[in-house]
């Protein structure tokens, strides 16, 4: 265990998923939205956080007359919330497949401040888990219960690090392994050691009755070139973040390649692939952040 063990929304990885909520915000405020978040922007104003994080794509617009470093920052959330749209897109679209193909049960793994359980429409009779650190889910359901939001599925918290016995804190959430499964590892991998993310794997493997689903986002070593880009260096220098920290640099199996030795059926997509599908132009944005992949898998 390290000094990340207990983080909160506003440190550590905790703030990764703060961030990820302010993106899911501006890229509702899109005119050509990829996805309607209505609870993000709620979660970054009442995160108290003291360096504020925008949440309306309209908070970049006048970044001409700010200075250098504040166009910096204001890049580095035009690009990152640019994809992270695609990115959220792509996996809403993975839920309504699965849940077409007939899955009821959801599995949130590192669910952070994902609201899937609320503003997506689910077919009746969905059980869904979210699991995270306990302060991250504690705040997310502080913040969820202030505004009287309603889950649209039965929704379980899990609140336990992946590091621990996760498998039986959720087989105790009443998660029924006997039953085919749909998980989501999104935003997650980068920050897990080799060793965490294949005994992950491993877990949900074990969990998965047939016709089962796993999707993830895989960065690939490109993301390291990330610490370069002056965007992201104003990104951790207003945080407070060395996210090198955060991102195990070690050898470790590709997901499609460990799900694909596991007997599943693996597609993937590039990042880029994706943001063509749904017609985002991210062109101008081009370059580390467009290497990696989205993955789907399928055990037969
Ligand atoms: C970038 S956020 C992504 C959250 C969410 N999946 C999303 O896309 O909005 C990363 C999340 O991973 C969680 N996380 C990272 N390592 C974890 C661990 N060892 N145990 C539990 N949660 C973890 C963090 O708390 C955070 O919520």
């Amino acid at each position: 265990m390290d000094e990340h063990d207990d983080w909160d929304i506003v440190s550590g990885v905790g703030i990764t998923a703060l961030a990820v909520a302010a993106l899911r915000a501006m890229e509702s405020t899109r005119d050509d939205a990829l996805i309607d978040d209505p609870y993000a922007e709620s979660f970054v104003t009442r995160s108290g956080i003291t360096v504020p994080m925008p949440t309306r794509w309209a908070d970049l617009s006048d970044s001409e007359n700010r200075s250098d470093a504040d166009k910096r920052w204001a890049n580095f959330w035009a690009m990152t919330a640019a994809y992270l749209g695609v990115r959220s897109r792509f996996f809403d679209e993975y839920f309504r497949d699965v849940s077409t193909a007939g899955v009821r049960q959801v599995v949130l793994l590192a669910a952070g401040l994902d609201t899937r359980a609320f503003r997506l429409s689910w077919p009746t009779r969905v059980e869904l888990f979210e699991i995270d650190q306990p302060k991250v889910l504690e705040f997310k359901d502080s913040v969820l219960e202030e505004q009287d939001a309603l889950a649209s599925c039965a929704r379980h918290i899990v609140p336990i690090d992946l590091r621990a016995d996760w498998p039986d804190a959720l087989l105790h959430a009443n998660f029924d392994p006997e039953r085919p499964t749909a998980w989501l590892a999104e935003g997650l991998l980068v920050y897990l050691p080799g060793t965490t993310m294949e005994a992950l794997f491993a877990h949900v493997h074990q969990l998965s009755a047939a016709g089962s689903w796993f999707a993830t986002d895989e960065s690939g070593p490109a993301i390291r070139s990330r610490i370069h880009d002056p965007g992201f260096q104003e990104f951790q220098r207003r945080l407070g973040l060395d996210m090198a920290t955060l991102w195990p640099d070690d050898d470790r199996p590709s997901s499609g390649q460990w799900f694909r030795d596991h007997s599943w059926q693996v597609t993937t997509i590039s990042r880029a692939q994706a943001a063509d599908r749904y017609g985002r132009m991210l062109d101008e944005f081009a370059g580390d952040i467009m290497k990696g992949t989205l993955l789907t898998a399928r055990l037969t």
